[in-house]
């Protein structure tokens, strides 16, 4: 492409602070370096977690171009990049995989220890910015940074996917579909018949349930302050749902009673440790599993009575669904167009790119499920 070895300017919505709309400004985005790729952002999703940053409750380096849940077309391609190349289709990976690391390696492993996502320093692996504005280097964001017409990341965090995929709708199998559903069939791997307790009806518990579906769960209960997102989870398949706020008892007490011992499977899609607490009681005190996919505050801990353990209950966390991503997004991509997947009903609302903040907004006061924003 002629743009290539060049210096692109663009639009990129940047996060000064924390807690203020995102700013649309033009940007200069550097061309990759080594083991670099540069991405012709197409669509992305705006995810729980880019709202934790915005809100201040996660924290990550700022100034810096957020979003993480991409999926766009590769530009240029740096010195020694061999696994992608200008013009394939990608997507947008928060977890890399590097392939080489302790995790990688490993048969389960998918937190590969490149990831930028725990102690974030919204920098590229050599430790500089492909992003300047008005001649001060900008962070990037979980080793992404999706809100910008370009974008540079490093090759271990860029997805191949088929040449056919919609790249309008795929994005969101960068980070909220496969984070749900693989919590529910890989993480937990819910039987069939079994009963699923949801915290968290948003786009990552929607897809949880997705999961909990198509593994045959027989009960469904969702769990959300919002009741305007129970109709949408209805049609998904929850089967009860629960307003905590509409009961004078915790609402762990609540489903443990409705559940007789407690739920087989269940799940935290919210992020914050009330409600992670909340699910770890929720289900079966000896044979229940639950499985926290929310990100928590910076900082926070999780305290809870040991003995809620001791009776057998598993609790356990997962990243991206514990996929690894370069090797198997690619195949949910494909079970997608196949149509084994439906994650369509997640999409429900689409913005053009420079609408973010209203994006935002529509996440905020749980309008939707996932907002996309198109380029
Ligand atoms: N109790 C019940 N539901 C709550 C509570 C609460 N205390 N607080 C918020 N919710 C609901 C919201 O009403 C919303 O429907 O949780 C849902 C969160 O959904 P989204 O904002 O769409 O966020 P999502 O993208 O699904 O991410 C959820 O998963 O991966 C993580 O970092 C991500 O922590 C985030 C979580
Ligand atoms: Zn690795
Ligand atoms: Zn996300």
């Amino acid at each position: 492409m002629e743009t290539a070895g060049k210096v692109i300017t663009c639009r990129a919505a940047i996060a000064w602070t924390s807690n203020a709309p995102l700013s649309i400004e033009e940007v200069e985005v550097d061309p990759p370096k080594a083991g670099e790729v540069r991405i012709k952002i197409i669509s992305s999703g705006i995810c729980g977690s880019d709202d934790h940053i915005t809100e201040g409750k996660t924290k990550t380096p700022l100034p810096a171009i957020l979003g993480h849940e991409g999926a766009g077309i590769v530009e240029s391609i740096g010195e020694g990049v061999s696994s992608v190349k200008p013009g394939d289709k990608v997507i947008t990976s928060a977890v890399p995989q590097c392939r080489e690391c302790d995790s990688c390696l490993h048969a389960k492993g998918n937190c590969c220890l490149k990831e930028d996502v725990f102690s974030p320093v919204g920098l590229m692996l050599d430790g500089t910015s492909r992003f300047t504005c008005r001649g001060r280097k900008l962070h990037n964001f979980f080793g992404t940074s999706t809100f910008t017409e370009y974008t540079v990341m490093h090759e271990i965090s860029v997805v191949k996917i088929d040449d056919a995929a919609p790249l309008e709708k795929v994005c969101i199998i960068a980070c909220g579909f496969p984070t749900g559903y693989g919590a529910a069939v890989n993480v937990a791997q819910v039987t069939p018949g079994s009963t699923c307790v949801v915290f968290g009806l948003g786009g990552v518990g929607s897809a949880v349930v997705l999961g909990c579906r198509a593994a045959g769960a027989a009960r469904i209960i969702g769990i959300d302050i919002n009741e305007g997102k129970f109709a949408r989870a209805k049609a998904l398949g929850v089967t009860d749902c629960l307003n905590p706020q509409n009961f004078k008892k915790p609402i762990q007490e609540v489903v443990v009673e409705m559940t007789g011992f407690g739920a087989d499977f269940t799940f935290e899609a919210i992020g914050t440790i009330e409600t992670m607490v909340a699910a770890l009681e929720s289900c079966n005190l000896s044979y229940g599993v639950c499985v926290v996919t929310g990100l928590s505050p910076t900082g926070s801990q999780l305290s809870f009575d040991p003995t809620k353990l001791l009776s057998g209950r598993i609790l356990k966390g997962c990243l991206l669904g514990e996929y690894k991503t370069r090797d198997q997004i690619p195949l949910l991509v494909d079970d997608y167009m196949k149509k084994k997947i439906d994650m369509d009903p997640l999409i429900t609302h689409r913005l053009p790119f420079i609408k973010i903040n209203e994006g935002f907004e529509l996440l905020r006061s749980g309008k939707c499920i996932r907002c996309v924003l198109l380029f």
